[in-house]
């Protein structure tokens, strides 16, 4: 995949939550409106029609105790549906950054969460991101991916899930949402196959009705 224009804030520590974040009703719709012509236009990439519900975020977050570690990535974040969720969060000392390579995408991100480093690239990068940020390779606590697996190619699958693997400490954890209708799909099932080959520990949650279409977690631990 392309490398894109990085840009970003190097050592940055952690963003605020509610830095630049707009909540009139007229942005919401257009971000959704954005959402769905990103997807219209790239669909193998953005993989969702909307962006995550609340409840969604909720259900990645639960039990990850963001507070208490040293660094999160955030991979495709998209127009922020979890970003706002999970820096409110993080602890005062933890480490923040998030990839994304779609540029419209991008833009909004940056419009929303300003404060935020984003690197615009693809995430099987991530160690190369790690280096840029100051964050050692291998020693990342936690993965919020909002990537829509399903979508993908087998062997962008794959060495997704390899630089996630190399980039996260032992005992580290990634969590990846999935929408049950992907697993009828051969890559959503081929994707279901594939996480225990590269995590020690991998745990499907419960379902998330309210959300367009419903969900679950793969939470999984290397
Ligand atoms: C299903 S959308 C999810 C967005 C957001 N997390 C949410 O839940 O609403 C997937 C996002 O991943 C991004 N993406 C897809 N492939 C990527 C890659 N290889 N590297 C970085 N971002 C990627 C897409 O551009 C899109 O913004």
């Amino acid at each position: 995949m392309a490398m894109m224009t990085d840009t970003h804030r190097p050592h940055a520590s952690k963003p605020t939550a509610h830095a630049g974040e707009p909540t009139r009703p007229r942005t919401k719709s257009l971000r959704k409106r954005g959402f769905l012509s990103e997807y219209l236009r790239a669909p193998g990439q953005v993989g969702a029609l909307l962006p995550s519900s609340g409840r969604l975020a909720e259900r990645m977050l639960e039990g990850l105790d963001l507070d208490r570690v040293g660094s999160v990535v955030e991979f495709g974040p998209g127009t922020g549906a979890f970003t706002g969720h999970i820096l409110s969060r993080l602890g005062p000392n933890t480490r923040y950054f998030a990839m994304e390579l779609n540029p419209t995408m991008a833009s909004a991100f940056r419009q929303r969460f300003p404060h935020a480093p984003l690197h615009q690239r693809c995430v099987s990068e991530v160690t190369q991101a790690c280096e840029l940020e100051g964050i050692r390779p291998g020693s990342v606590d936690v993965i919020v991916s909002g990537l829509p697996f399903a979508a993908f190619p087998c062997d962008l699958q794959t060495r997704i899930l390899r630089a996630a693997n190399s980039a996260l400490r032992p005992g580290g954890r990634m969590v990846t949402f999935a929408y049950h209708v992907g697993l009828l799909l051969p890559a959503g099932r081929k994707f279901a196959r594939k996480l225990p080959e590269h995590f020690s520990q991998v745990s499907r949650s419960r379902s998330v009705l309210l959300n367009v279409p419903p969900a679950f977690v793969y939470r999984c631990v290397k």
